[in-house]
């Protein structure tokens, strides 16, 4: 089984949360499915997946660096963990490209999740630029070294290369398998790795055959109930 995890991104309303999780309980669905929601959903989406004992993984899409204080607008690791949070995405590139976060920042945050027991999943990946200069490798190296020395069972990497976001025009298959494998070359063999760009229940079989590939991030796709299941159905 591989895992799948949906980021709604800024979508979504209270009345999809009562859509998608029962429809995904319902399913008999577990800890392979995670749901990255934007804060407000936190606390009902845990007392829904509570309350039907679910193993489906509550996760935000940010996090602030500082455990607490003077910090207006931001959400604490540990605050997260009370709502029932055991994912957070860090570094999703929306939050670089758009809100200016910084791979200093993106560190401080890493290590914040860390530090307060969530399970982080990093996203990395190369803009179009980089790939056609040949420059996405060290791109990737220059990313993962925030990683160094920390154990492959504490994280996951989320493969996002910045021109398959949103755009409905994923990777090829051979672009995956070459960069999955790039990144447990450096990170390690145990290193889990998803695949995140344009996902879809149409071609979501062709990406989770892919041995290197541990499971997939969607976005999109996720703001369907009927869609999303049939994406989790497929790594099922
Ligand atoms: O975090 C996953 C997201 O960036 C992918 O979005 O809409 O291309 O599936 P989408």
């Amino acid at each position: 089984m591989k895992t799948v995890i949906g980021n709604w991104k800024m979508n979504g309303n209270i009345d999809l949360l009562h859509e998608v999780v029962p429809t995904l309980v319902q399913e008999g669905l577990g800890s392979t499915v995670g749901l990255c929601l934007p804060y407000p959903y936190l606390g009902a989406a845990h007392l829904l997946l509570r309350e039907a004992q679910s193993g489906i993984k509550l996760g935000a899409q940010n996090v602030s660096e500082h455990p607490s204080g003077g910090h207006t607008g931001e959400i604490s690791a540990g605050m997260l963990k009370e709502f029932g949070c055991r994912l957070v995405l860090i570094g999703h590139p929306e939050r670089r490209s758009m809100y200016g976060e910084t791979r200093e920042v993106t560190a401080r945050k890493l290590h914040a999740a860390l530090d307060a027991g969530l399970y982080p999943v990093y996203c990395v990946g190369e803009t179009l630029a980089q790939r056609e200069s040949g420059k996405a490798h060290q791109q990737m190296v220059d990313e993962l070294s925030l990683l160094a020395g920390v154990p492959t069972d504490r994280f996951a990497i989320a493969y996002e290369p910045s021109w398959a976001i949103g755009g409905g025009v994923t990777a090829t298959a051979a672009d995956i398998s070459e960069m999955h494998g790039f990144i447990k070359d450096v990170l390690g063999a145990g290193t889990r790795v998803l695949y995140g760009g344009s996902v879809k229940a149409h071609n979501a079989a062709q990406v989770l055959c892919l041995g290197s590939v541990d499971g997939v991030l969607v976005g999109n796709a996720a703001l369907s109930a009927s869609e999303f299941l049939s994406i989790c159905r497929i790594a099922d």
